[in-house]
């Protein structure tokens, strides 16, 4: 793409659902520097509506709309099992992508597009773990570290849905839901996990039999240190995510976001909201501006690589295979190729 400062970059969204429309209206709107001229999705009136909203087209594939000449850089909000082919056909089209995650619920798969990333010898998607671009998120990483509380030691976090987004099933929380903790606390600690363990005990009252819900994923990173997840996606009470981190030198924890707390009438607290679109608003936001921004001036993707989308596939899959089996599973990963260096 050529780079010139103030180019507007004008995106094809394909996936025009809760997140895709989100996304679309952010970077028609809120974004400096982007437009959207396209939008794909399976269902075409859907498409044809938000397409409307925004004064942009509706197109009947997702390869009319990579190849569109009024498409420069793609956002791929498809459900997860569509991801890997809809990133592997903007990689061979040379379009740059911004990849909701997880790059895909298959291992194979992900491997698939970090392959044919690697063999362009260039990265162009950038995965959409936007907990990275996070205010909440960033102040803990800052202070990790001698200046704060220290090298961590353990991290706890809690991730609570109102209800199960798509449905419950427990394999799907881990590579749907749990993958945003696999991914974050990976970034946070800056090591890789060495096992995971998942342990699943008396499920919430809407749980199907069968299924598990909460489930407690326990992983350990390379260097020792301890992280936990606590997974409930049929919560009930709302959307809440919060990380707790132990520290040699202290603690920081993460806990209601941004939330206003008011005390009234012998009553402390705050409102949760019933999903994430209103808690992780600012990540969104700030996520679409650093690949905006990415893609108009050339400075370094900030955001997750295909390669960190990779590595989430398969910790989410050895934890799929430690629901199943009831054991802790080892983690190993392939040699990380020289593109994705830190
Ligand atoms: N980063 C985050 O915090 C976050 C939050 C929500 C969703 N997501 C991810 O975004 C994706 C979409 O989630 P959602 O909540 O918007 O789902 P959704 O069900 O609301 O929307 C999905 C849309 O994709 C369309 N669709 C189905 N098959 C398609 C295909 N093959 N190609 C293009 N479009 C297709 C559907 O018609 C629907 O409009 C999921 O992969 C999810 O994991 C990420």
């Amino acid at each position: 793409m050529q780079q010139n400062v103030h180019m507007t970059i004008r995106v094809g969204v394909i996936g025009a659902g809760n997140i895709g429309t989100s996304h679309a209206r952010n970077l028609a709107s809120l974004v400096s520097g982007s437009t959207v001229t396209t939008l794909y999705d399976f269902d075409g009136v859907r498409a044809a509506e938000v397409a409307a909203e925004l004064g942009a087209v509706a197109v009947p594939t997702y390869a009319e709309l990579i190849a569109s000449d009024d498409v420069d850089a793609v956002l791929i909000a498809s459900p997860d099992p569509f991801h890997a082919e809809q990133a592997l056909a903007c990689l061979a089209a040379g379009k740059p992508a911004l990849c909701e995650k997880p790059l895909s619920p298959d291992e194979a798969d992900a491997k698939a597009v970090v392959d044919a990333e690697v063999a362009l010898g260039r990265r162009l998607i950038m995965m959409g773990f936007m907990r990275r671009f996070d205010p909440g998120y960033l102040e803990l990483k800052g202070l990790i570290g001698p200046a704060g509380i220290g090298d961590p030691l353990i991290v706890r976090n809690c991730h609570r849905n109102e209800v199960a987004p798509y449905g419950l099933d427990s394999a799907l929380s881990i590579t749907n839901a749990a993958i945003h903790e696999i991914d974050i606390n990976r970034w946070l600690v800056g090591e890789e996990y060495a096992w995971v363990e998942v342990l699943t005990g008396r499920s919430g009252p809407l749980t199907p039999s069968g299924q598990h819900d909460p489930l407690f994923i326990l992983m350990q990173t390379t260097g020792g240190v301890i992280v936990e997840v606590e997974m409930f996606v049929q919560s009930q009470l709302g959307y809440e995510v919060t990380c707790h981190v132990t520290g040699g030198l202290g603690v920081a924890e993460m806990g209601d976001g941004s939330y206003v707390t008011t005390a009234k009438a012998l009553h402390r607290g705050h409102d949760l909201p019933p999903q994430w679109l209103s808690r992780f608003q600012d990540a969104y936001r700030n996520q679409l501006q650093g690949w905006i921004t990415h893609l108009d001036t050339g400075s370094p993707m900030a955001g997750a690589s295909t390669w960190d989308g990779y590595v989430g596939s398969i910790v989410a899959n050895r934890a799929v295979e430690s629901l199943r089996s009831g054991a802790r599973v080892a983690i190993e990963l392939p040699e990380r190729p020289a593109l994705y260096a830190p």
